[in-house]
Formats: structure tokens, sequence, C-alpha cells
């Protein structure tokens, strides 16, 4: 039986730590119960918030509708030769389902360690970290569809996966609620160690060959020493994407600033740290009102207590601003606004 609670606050349900309240509230522990959910016209047709984690939400204000916190649980595996299908529950915590695979030495999920959030949530915007995205793993996922009631698989290519999106995100922005996902690893690891802190961090503990636990204690090292911890500062990661843009404009820039951090981002364009530019902006571990940016990771805004998600969202707005006025670069949010 369904339980809708009223009236309940959403501070422990959000990392930013924002203290909103929902109107309603209902916790989906089965997918069944999202069926039997929106079979009550009452809350299908009323505005609702698909919640998983709350790790890459700003809450601006007290929500008007019903919240749905997803908690659908289970893990399962197939092996066949060499490849592994592991299918979890949308509820499932995204870092326990890494920690099941490189127990298991499935490769493939060991640069995503410690992402915070849901498993159902990580097709959303593709998550991603160290040179890996979970396109990269993904199979399949299955989705309710709200406007009907029918469960849909979408494979990969539906999804649309780009850096930081979706066909979740976009096309069908609040049109599915996503209850499993599907991944494809291997019993042959083919490490990514690329990223320039990887190499070092495996170096400064002396392992030459690593196994999949080693690269995952690496990466989540490197994590900790970098991000803040939501359990004592709230934030939601990084705020903004990193921005993407055209040959040219990157040249003007460049030439400006010979220092600009950059990365080819494929078709000729280039990815700029966002990090760096808000840096350069001087913005770095500036604290403002209740809020900031991290002393360690200026991409990253923190909640330095008792911060409302206006209060971010406005300081955001003045740190676009500002990388505009410096470089001519439009900062995109990452994380999503609510309200
Ligand atoms: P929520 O915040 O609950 O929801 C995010 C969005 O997805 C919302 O729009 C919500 O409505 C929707 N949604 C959630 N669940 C479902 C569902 N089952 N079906 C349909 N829609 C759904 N992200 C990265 O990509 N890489 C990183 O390295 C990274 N590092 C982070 C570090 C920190 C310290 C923090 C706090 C965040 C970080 N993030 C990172 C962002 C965040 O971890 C991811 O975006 C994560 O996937 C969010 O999961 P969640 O369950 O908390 O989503
Ligand atoms: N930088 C600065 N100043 C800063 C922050 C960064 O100059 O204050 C520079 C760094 O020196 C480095 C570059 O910017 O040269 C990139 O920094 P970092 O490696 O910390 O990564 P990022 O681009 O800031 C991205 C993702 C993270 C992901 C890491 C590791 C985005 C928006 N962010 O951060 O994802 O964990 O790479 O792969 O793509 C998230 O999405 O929430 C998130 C944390």
């Amino acid at each position: 039986m369904l339980q809708i609670q009223e009236n309940v606050s959403l501070k422990n349900f959000n990392t930013f730590g924002v203290d909103a309240k929902a109107q309603y509230f209902v916790e989906i522990n089965h997918k069944d119960e999202l069926v039997e959910l929106f079979m009550d016209l009452q809350w299908k047709q009323m505005e609702h918030l698909v919640l998983g984690g709350g790790s890459n939400m700003l809450l601006l204000k007290d929500y008007e509708g019903l919240v749905i916190r997803i908690n659908i649980r289970g893990i399962e595996h197939r092996i066949s030769h060499d490849d592994v299908y592991v299918e979890a529950g949308a509820g499932e915590v995204w870092n326990d389902l890494v920690n099941f695979c490189v127990a298991r030495e499935y490769a493939g999920l060991e640069n995503l360690s410690l992402i915070p959030g849901s498993v159902g949530a990580s097709p959303i915007q593709n998550i991603g970290a160290y040179g890996v995205e979970l396109k990269d793993v993904f199979y399949s996922c299955c989705a309710f569809e709200l406007a009907t009631g029918n469960f849909k698989t979408f494979t990969k290519a539906d999804c649309r996966f780009e850096y930081r999106e979706s066909v979740f995100k976009s096309e069908l922005k609040g049109q599915y609620i996503i209850v499993s996902v599907k991944l494809h690893l291997s019993l042959i690891p083919n490490f990514n160690l690329k990223y320039g802190a990887i190499e070092q961090e495996l170096k400064n503990r002396n392992v030459i060959n690593p196994t999949l636990k080693e690269v995952s204690q690496v990466v989540s090292h490197i994590r900790v020493s970098k991000l803040p911890d939501p359990s004592t500062i709230g934030n939601a990661g990084s705020f903004f994407k990193n921005p993407i843009i055209g040959a040219d404009q990157f040249s003007g820039i460049q030439a400006k600033f010979p220092e600009v951090v950059n990365y080819p981002a494929g078709d000729g364009l280039v990815k700029l740290a966002a990090g760096w530019l808000i840096e350069q902006c001087g913005w770095k571990g500036k604290v403002v009102g209740n809020t900031g940016t991290w002393k360690n990771q200026a991409l990253v805004l923190v909640n330095h207590g008792g911060a409302t998600g206006e209060e971010v969202y406005t300081f955001s707005s003045q740190i676009i601003d500002s990388v505009y006025t410096k470089f001519g670069v439009m900062l995109q949010r990452e994380v999503n606004t609510i309200g």
C-alpha cells in the first residue's frame, strides 16, 4: 500500500542540504507501485518531481506537488564468456553498484567510483569521471512512461547520450521514470588510466599493474581530496558543465589567455575547464553569504549552512555573468534547478 505523506522536509534528501518542503512525498519500492500511483488521477495529474539521491539538484523553493522518491532495489548479474551483464534497480546507490562489481572483478565501473546518487539517475546526465562515461558501459534501461503507464526499454542509441546529456534531459524530459539500468561489463579489464591524477597517484603508491580495486581506490582518493563531502558541506558536485566551444572562439581566448585549460572535444570543438574560468574571475574559495565556491575546486558551489536554493542560484548567475564578461563564454548549469 502506497504511503503518501504531506509536508515533508527535503533537507536530508538533497546533498545541497537546502531546507525546502514537499507538499506530498511518496517512496516507491517496487516498479508496480508506479503503476498503482499513476492509476489514481489525483496523482497522475499533479506536478511531480522524481528524486533519487538528490545529488544533482537545487531546490529553489518548497515543492508544490508530489515528490516521488525512487527506492527500487536489487542487483542481478549474468556472465557469458568474458561479458558480464549487470542489472540494478534504479534506487540502488550508484557507488554500491560500483563496489559490487569491483569486488567481483567485473571491469568497467572503476573510474566511476564514488560518484554520489542513484543508479536510476545515472543515465539522465550520462554520469562521467576520469575519462569514462556511463555510455561506455551502458546496455539498456527500463523506464515507466507516465502518459501510458507502460514500461519501455531504451537501448544505448535510444538514450542519445552526450557529455552530461541524454534524451531524458531533453526531448523526453519529465516523461519517463527509470526503474532499472543494465550495464555491459567485462571480465577482462581495459583500464583507462590516462588522467594525469590517476597516473600520478598510482606512481605515488608504486603500483605498476593495478587491479580494479586499486584503480577504484585511487579514483576515490583523488575525488575525496578535491571535492567536498556533502555529509559535511552541502554541494552537488560540479555546478556547471565544462563549456564546449568552436575552434575560432577558442583561438581568440587562447590569444589573450595562453594558459587556458582545454581539451579536444572532437569535430574541431574544444572543451574548456569551467573551474579554471571561474578561478580566473577570482571566485575560487569565495564565501558570499551562506554560499560560495569550494576552496579546492571553483566549479563546486557549496552551502556553508542555511543557504536557500535562491541564494545559491543568484550566486551562480553572478558567476555566469563574470565568466561571460571576461571570456565571452556562457556557462550552462549542470545541476537541475527545481521550482
Ligand atoms: P537526483 O539529484 O535525485 O536527480 C537528478 C535528476 O535526475 C533530476 O532531474 C531527477 O528528477 C532525475 N531523476 C533521478 N532519478 C530518476 C529516475 N529514476 N528516473 C527519471 N529521472 C530521475 N556527476 C557526474 O557525472 N560525475 C561526477 O564526477 C560527479 N561528482 C559529484 C560529486 C559530488 C560531491 C556530488 C554531490 C555530485 C556529483 N555528481 C557527479 C552529480 C551526481 O552525482 C550525478 O548527477 C548523479 O547521477 C545524480 O544522482 P541522484 O540520484 O542524486 O539524482
Ligand atoms: N581547475 C582550476 N581551478 C579550479 C578547478 C579546476 O584551474 O578551481 C582546473 C584544474 O587544474 C584542471 C581542470 O581545471 O586543469 C579540470 O579540473 P578537474 O580535473 O578537477 O575536473 P573538472 O573539469 O573540474 C570534471 C567533471 C567532474 C569529474 C571530473 C573528473 C564536469 C562538469 N565535471 O570536473 O564531474 O568528476 O572532471 O573527471 O564535467 C560533476 O559532474 O558533478 C563532477 C564532479
